[in-house]
């Protein structure tokens, strides 16, 4: 904003203190303290993204304590700001995008903690944290030698192709064993102090600050609805791998019990993609494509695979990277040793246009899909680059989650790997249909249970019902009773399993994760009819339609101004969330799958109390619910976001 803002606000502020003590209602006044704030937070926020980049590309004990300090600095800002706020203005009369600003800058998060002491401490805990797991490796002798794994992309890649019971249990335990104790101690201080933070805050404890940003009394009973109508598919698809998984591991994988978690190609069992070749359909047909191998062939890189994700970008009419982009960002794993964080994420500077995204990528089908997902953020800040700070945001944090995705939904199939040059044929087939939903179901429907209930977790941690001494016994509880899997070995609480998923010590709330799963395909179905797609939902590709580019903008451009419902409405004319589009995605599979356990006469679920024959869908079943979730959200001042 303007010099002159800067320069009169403080006449102002003496004119409005001198008047009177007490808050002003003075609307015109107050919004040019808002554009004070805008201009000021800025540079603030721009200076704490630096550090906090700086230290996730080279980690070292300087980096270390400057973000701590700078991560300080900002806190003080932003507890500043939210008095001066209050003491000076009274908004209560003022317009709803006065409030709806003042709103936001007051609702400050851990900021609020007014214990110095304990500020720093919350700060350097986090940061620690966030450490130990970034750094952590497994190591193994080899012929005399110590050879040690970092996770991306050693680990990963073990998980993903490994074959061989016993090495697979290697690798899940050993990445267990070398980050959960180290953080056990350190995650109890943390829930500690960062509750405190919260009632400092105005809130029962953390768990009910996040859940305040989808402001709807009902946000778990919503979700427990939506959770139950995508439950059947989850079954049948769990049954259904079950039986494979038996086919290769032998009688280590039961028909009735819960699957060994680290049977599916990634640490946490979240996504299944990785055993497609275990559990195809139809093994000789196409249809399940994993273009690695035609990548590998064709020389790809991270540049070419983040250029062929920016050209679908543009190919709609949206905006492609800014240079910046291309020279601040990290996309590959830095070759000269250093530490790193390698977890992919997106950042906004909040300044001049500066993105970037930090990924250690590999060139793999799997890497390329979040290549999308990470520039889909990236996408949401170049639309909404030109909003106040205060609505540089997702509608909700489900929404800025969900962008990339939709894209990758058309990117993955098998037109459009076609048209790119990373598939040979397209075949028209109903059982490459059945191979191509297969996998993705193994993406989308595998990821529904994981992605629910690690805040289940987390709720119940930070509001005391889950204690200490039941941190690995719940976290393997909920495991088993959403997921069907069980550890391979045994788990204790000197162990923290919990931990070793990156967003537990890196605090990133993951609902959102459950919400853009289900959303997307809301947003899919949406921006399909508007490029005029016919025929099946799966089959849709978006490429190359201004009409489905120009609604996303239109949503995209909103950032938080506006209640997400309205978001929603602007691109799918609907005001709520909905399984229905998913459901509707994934009916085909569906169908295969429920006639494929009734020929097997499959158990579905894993325990006594759960198990449920499969039935003969020929019988008729009674049609979905349709479940709605009207949920709003808040100003959010995260401007770093993560994959799943
Ligand atoms: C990493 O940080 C250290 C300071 O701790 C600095 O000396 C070094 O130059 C940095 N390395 C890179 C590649 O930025
Ligand atoms: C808050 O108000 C005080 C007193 O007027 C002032 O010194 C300080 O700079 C203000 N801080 C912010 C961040 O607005
Ligand atoms: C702040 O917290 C520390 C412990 O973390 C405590 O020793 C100190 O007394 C607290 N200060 C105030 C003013 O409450
Ligand atoms: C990818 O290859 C191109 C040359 O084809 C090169 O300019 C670019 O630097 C490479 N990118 C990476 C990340 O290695
Ligand atoms: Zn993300």
């Amino acid at each position: 904003m303007s010099l002159q803002t800067t320069r009169v606000f403080p006449i102002l502020l003496t004119l409005v203190l001198g008047v009177a003590g007490t808050p002003s209602t003075d609307e015109t006044a107050a919004r040019e303290w808002l554009e004070w704030y805008n201009t000021r937070a800025q540079d603030v926020y721009y200076k704490s993204s630096t550090a906090s980049w700086a230290y996730n590309t080279n980690i070292t004990d300087e980096t270390q304590q400057r973000q701590v300090e700078v991560s300080l600095e900002t806190s003080q800002f932003i507890k500043e700001v939210a008095q001066n706020a209050t003491a000076l203005w009274d908004w209560s009369g003022m317009s709803f995008d006065t409030k709806r600003k003042f709103d936001s800058i007051t609702n400050i998060g851990s900021a609020a903690l007014q214990n110095q002491t304990k500020l720093e401490r919350l700060t350097n805990v986090q940061s620690e944290m966030r450490r130990i797991y970034s750094t952590a490796k497994v190591c193994e002798n080899v012929d005399g030698q110590e050879n040690c794994m970092v996770f991306e992309p050693d680990l990963t890649r073990e998980l993903a192709t490994g074959r061989d019971y016993n090495r697979l249990q290697f690798i899940w335990d050993g990445w267990r064993a070398s980050v959960g104790p180290q953080l056990r101690s350190l995650y109890q201080e943390f829930v500690d102090l960062s509750n405190e933070a919260a009632v400092a805050n105005g809130f029962d404890n953390t768990g009910a600050s996040w859940r305040s940003w989808y402001e709807v009394d009902t946000f778990e009973q919503d979700l427990e609805n939506i959770y139950e109508e995508l439950k059947p598919l989850y079954l049948n698809l769990h049954a259904y791998v079950r039986r494979k998984l038996s086919e290769t591991y032998g009688n280590r994988v039961s028909l009735t019990d819960p699957i060994p978690a680290h049977l599916f190609g990634n640490m946490w069992s979240q996504q299944w993609n990785n055993i497609f070749d275990l559990v195809e359909p139809y093994p000789n047909k196409p249809g399940g494509i994993d273009v690695t191998p035609k990548m590998v062939e064709q020389n790809y890189n991270a540049t070419h695979m983040f250029r062929v994700s920016e050209e679908f970008f543009t190919s709609l009419g949206l905006g492609a990277m800014p240079d910046t982009f291309w020279e601040r960002s990290m996309i590959v794993r830095p070759t000269d040793g250093r530490d790193v964080v390698c977890y992919a994420s997106a950042w906004d500077f909040s300044r001049d246009r500066d993105f970037r995204i930090k990924q250690c990528t590999d060139v793999t089908m799997e890497d390329l899909l979040t290549v999308h997902h990470e520039m889909g953020h990236i996408q949401y800040y170049i639309q909404y680059a030109d909003q106040p700070l205060i609505y540089r945001g997702g509608a909700n944090p489900g929404f800025h989650e969900a962008v990339g995705d939709v894209l990758a939904l058309s990117v993955a199939t098998p037109k459009h790997l076609n048209q790119i040059g990373l598939l040979d044929e397209v075949t028209e087939d109903p059982d490459a249909d059945i191979n191509f939903l297969m996998a993705t179901a193994l993406e989308k429907i595998a990821f529904l249970p994981f992605g629910y209930l690690i805040d289940q977790w987390r709720w119940r941690v930070f509001d005391g019902s889950t204690g200490p001494d039941n941190y690995n016994a719940e976290w393997w509880r909920l495991r088993t009773k959403y997921q069907g899997i069980k550890p391979p070995s045994t788990r204790d609480e000197t162990l923290f399993d919990p931990g070793c998923k990156f967003h537990i010590p890196n605090n990133t709330p993951y609902i959102r994760y459950f919400v853009s799963f289900v959303i997307q395909f809301q947003f899919h179905e949406a921006l399909c009819r508007e490029a005029g797609h016919t025929g099946p939902l799966h089959t849709c590709d978006i490429y190359r339609s201004t009409a489905a580019g120009d609604k996303l903008k239109a949503m995209l451009q909103m950032g938080t101004s506006k209640p997400w419902p309205e978001a929603m409405e602007a691109i799918t004319g609907q005001r709520s969330m909905t399984a229905s589009s998913l459901l509707k995605y994934f009916q085909p599979l569906t169908d295969w799958l429920k006639q494929k356990n009734w020929e097997n006469r499959e158990k579905l679920g894993w325990d006594a109390e759960t198990w449920e024959d499969a039935k003969d869908p020929a019988a008729s079943f009674a049609s979905a619910v349709q479940a709605t979730l009207p949920v709003m959200l808040l100003a959010l001042m995260a401007a770093i976001f993560f994959r799943c």
